[in-house]
């Protein structure tokens, strides 16, 4: 059954409920030549999710050791080993894993409030004057990583490669190159924060007694920016995609409509890739050593009870479960909420401007994401000051330029523009 393709990226559930009746496990294909055991079943899920006989580390990935699955496989780039916390198992898993979870419990609520916010009211004051918008292009995308330059104290010149760098990877705009750029800015940013710490998550990251090295920190705030920026844009997209499709006022609380949003479409809907340590028996068939087995949040998440409406997501596997479950709930939860409430609040009259069933997902096994989200409203100009600058960005400068050595003038960034506007 293959998980890629219009058909399946058109109506995944389709695709779901027809690969229940396989159990609670069944074979499927990720792209072309690359098999996979997609678990179906809540129950079996979390069996997986919690026995450490199920290794994450992708070097045991039989199929790559072997050349069954191309290297150039489009889905080689996520699955493939990094030395991260995604893919460590065991004590090294902890010690990664700490770092980044302490760090991230550091963030105040208030400040993500404001960072949120701000970005928020950026976004929407460069389209409310048109009275239509794409919020996946305009607002869903941007937002996220607007709220992470922030967050990890990104400097105007750095926050911009940042920006085009993971912006570019995500839209398969010359991959290669985007993540040259990415990496380079985050090798910058941890020199910097060496050099010069700051009150910020990449900052205390560094400073945790996990002792990280310059290689590690590369590793973990890439990481940070690639797990949270993608599922983050398409949790605020989904949201957004089932308020806008469903009557005015059935959701009279944003929390209810991520909390259905996480049970019923969650934006990581295929992933938790996972290698047997050794041959056993699993959900009642055989796996083997190195075989590649992985959840579907999506379906284990649709195929329990559970009626619409009802509150609370601690259940829901939308965040996976286990030593791996997302670390960053919290504050992706409260960006999300807060970056849907802020542009309901601003354009209240929003509707969609094409018919629902004429919407399109992107194409791939791991996420729900949709193509675009045409909007339309009462054409607004968003007068007023934005909110006060936070401490970090006072400092930051507008004009940069510098990239590997190269000299380019990044000051017109997404980024710089951003802080320039919060200065005025
Ligand atoms: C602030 C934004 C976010 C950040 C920084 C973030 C970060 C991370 C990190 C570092 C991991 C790896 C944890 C480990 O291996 O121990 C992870 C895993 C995960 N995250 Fe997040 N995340 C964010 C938002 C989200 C959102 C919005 C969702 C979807 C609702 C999500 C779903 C997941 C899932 C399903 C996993 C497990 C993936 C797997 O095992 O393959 N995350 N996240």
């Amino acid at each position: 059954m293959p998980l890629y393709g219009p058909d399946f990226a058109a109506d995944p559930q389709a695709y779901y409920d027809y690969l229940r009746h396989h159990g609670p496990t069944a074979p499927v294909e990720l792209a072309p030549g690359v098999e996979a055991t997609l678990v179906t079943d809540y129950t079996a899920a979390l069996q997986l999710l919690r026995d450490p006989g199920f290794r994450k580390d992708a070097r045991l990935w039989r199929g790559l050791r072997s050349g069954e699955v191309p290297e150039d496989s489009p889905v080689v780039p996520l699955l493939a080993y990094r030395p991260n916390c995604m893919f460590a198992d065991g004590t090294e898993h902890q010690r990664l894993r700490q770092a980044v979870t302490d760090s991230m419990a550091r963030i105040d609520s208030r400040r993500l409030t404001q960072i949120t916010g701000q970005a928020s009211a950026y976004l929407i004051a460069q389209f409310s004057a048109r009275g239509s918008a794409d919020l996946m292009a305009d607002y869903a995308r941007q937002l996220p990583l607007f709220v992470f330059n922030e967050l990890f104290g990104c400097p105007a010149e750095i926050g911009d490669r940042v920006l085009s760098g993971i912006s570019g990877m995500f839209d398969g705009i010359d991959a290669a190159e985007s993540a040259r750029v990415l990496h380079g800015a985050v090798g910058e940013l941890v020199a910097l924060k060496r050099e010069r710490p700051g009150d910020d998550v990449a900052s205390w990251l560094m400073a945790h007694e996990a002792g990280l090295s310059d290689e590690e920190m590369l590793h973990q705030l890439s990481l940070l920016l690639g797990a949270g920026a993608d599922p983050l844009r398409n949790l605020i997209g989904n949201t957004l995609h089932r308020i806008l499709t469903h009557a005015p006022g059935a959701y009279q609380d944003v929390r209810h409509a991520v909390d259905d949003t996480l049970w019923q479409n969650p934006p990581v809907a295929n992933l938790a890739a996972h290698y047997p340590a050794d041959d056993r028996t699993y959900a009642g068939r055989r796996v083997e050593a190195g075989e590649l087995v992985m959840v579907s949040f999506a379906a284990a998440n649709t195929g329990i009870e559970r009626a619409e409406g009802q509150t609370g997501n601690r259940a829901s596997l939308a965040w996976s479960a286990g030593p791996h479950a997302c670390p960053s709930q919290r504050p992706a939860m409260h960006i999300t909420v807060t970056a849907v409430d802020n542009l309901l609040g601003q354009l209240p009259d929003i509707e969609l401007a094409v018919a629902a069933d004429r919407l399109t997902w992107r194409p791939g096994p791991f996420h729900r994401a949709l193509d675009a989200l045409p909007v339309r409203f009462r054409a607004t100009r968003v007068v007023g000051q934005p909110p006060t600058p936070i401490p970090s960005q006072r400092t930051a400068s507008p004009k940069a330029e510098h990239v590997d050595g190269a000299r380019r003038t990044v000051s017109s960034g997404k980024w710089s523009q951003f802080l320039s506007w919060l200065r005025k």
